[in-house]
């Protein structure tokens, strides 16, 4: 067998049968299948410490704050995060992305920079600031393949710019943003950088300190580890001077009662942002991915990803009727290809056609992304169907896939 073949046999759910046929798992940018190596880490926090982190000085809560901080240790060793204090647990990206949406303090009136090709967890939160404070806002485009312009970076950033919300690697198109030429605009303008990463981090190596970003979002669920944790990585000097998101236990080194007022003394990053009660089988899930995806390497990943995208991309684009969304240089892309049939009315057809033809699995819609389709002229209720590729996939897989394109091409002409 070879290393990818036994990387497979991790995944359990790979050993289903759907109508006595494999499945074909290409959403894996919606969401990563889940190794047993996760599984069981998890299964280990319920079976033998099911308890609180950070409270209970008995063995099982000892146990479980010492899990919940190893699993910090291993995060920001992963994204080579300079402290395990710069690694805030969040629900998701999205709640990495509307913590610094909201908190980050700004000048008055100055102005925030995103892109046409933001997720709209990216972008929404910066909008919504810009509007409520009344901040400018100022709309990068991407190129219609999903790639930027530097030109146009260097035009936007100028010295009223305080921030800039820009996804890594895009979900619908699959190309990464030149986020180290961003950055070094930004700094010199005095600009500070929020890195949407969601699609980055599962796919390549992540160094946030080589990118010098200020912040970044990531998604855990798309790393092959639990549903509903993420991450924000913030610098630890934006992370103090930040505002608070959310209020309330564990926040706090002391709560005074004096004179009939309450006043809370709070402590710093990372128990500043982690209110209440956490997901600590979470948190600990995601040092096990994290830990996992390490075992295997990042760049081997890239490279085993690439070499499906490769396969997919040379037969998708001598395919009649199939047009691609999106870069096809892959040197710059993450393992994804968007496309549409044009002898098809919707994605969703198209994806309906897939999986119960062939058990193929890919996403469909507007990924969240409604402004790209509109910068497109894609109307939303017709969408883009997203093949996308992990380390579990196969070239058996990418064959299957492309059968079943060429057979809903004949089906449909
Ligand atoms: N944003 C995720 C996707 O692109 C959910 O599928």
């Amino acid at each position: 067998m070879t290393e990818w073949e036994q990387i497979r046999g991790d995944f359990p759910v790979l050993k289903r049968l759907i109508n006595g046929k494999p499945l074909v798992y290409l959403d894996s940018a919606c969401m990563a299948l889940k190794p047993r190596q996760v599984i069981t880490a998890m299964n280990e926090y319920y079976e033998q410490f099911p308890a609180c982190g950070g409270r209970s000085i008995h063995k099982l809560g000892e146990e479980a704050s010492n899990a919940y901080s190893a699993a910090r240790e291993k995060f920001a060793k992963f994204i080579n995060a300079s402290e395990p204090e710069e690694i805030i647990w969040t629900r998701n990206a999205t709640e990495s992305l509307n913590i610094v949406g909201r908190c980050l303090r700004l000048p008055k009136k100055s102005k925030i920079i995103t892109t046409s090709l933001e997720h709209h967890s990216g972008s929404l939160p910066f909008v919504e600031r810009a509007r409520r404070d009344g901040h400018s806002i100022e709309i990068v485009n991407a190129r219609s393949d999903g790639t930027f312009d530097i030109e146009d970076w260097k035009t936007a950033i100028d010295s009223d710019t305080s921030l800039i919300s820009v996804v890594h690697s895009s979900n619908v198109t699959g190309t990464v943003a030149p986020l180290k030429e961003i950055v070094e605009l930004a700094h010199d303008k005095g600009a500070l950088v929020m890195s949407d990463d969601a699609q980055y981090v599962p796919h390549h190596p992540l160094d946030v300190q080589a990118f010098d970003v200020d912040f970044s979002a990531i998604s855990v669920h798309k790393m092959c580890g639990p549903t509903g944790m993420g991450v924000l990585y913030g610098k630890a000097e934006h992370l103090e001077a930040m505002d608070m998101f959310m209020h309330g236990g564990d926040t706090v080194r002391d709560v005074k009662y004096v004179d009939g007022q309450i006043i809370p003394e709070y402590l710093p990053p990372p128990e500043k942002y982690e209110a209440g009660l956490q997901n600590y089988a979470g948190a600990i899930g995601a040092g096990a991915a994290a830990d996992y995806l390490q075992s295997i390497g990042m760049h081997e990943i890239e490279k085993h990803e690439r070499s499906l995208l490769s396969m997919a991309l040379n037969e998708l684009t001598s395919m009649e009727h199939v047009h691609i969304i999106g870069t096809d240089d892959i040197s710059i892309k993450t393992g994804l290809v968007t496309f549409n049939v044009d002898t098809v009315d919707s994605a969703h057809d198209i994806a309906t056609f897939l999986n119960d033809e062939f058990n193929v699995m890919v996403r469909s819609g507007a990924h969240c992304v409604h402004p790209f389709h509109y910068q497109l002229g894609i109307p939303i209720a017709t969408g883009t169907a997203r093949a996308s590729f992990y380390l579990y996939n196969n070239r058996n897989d990418v064959e299957i896939f492309l059968e079943g394109m060429r057979s809903l091409i004949e089906a449909s002409s």
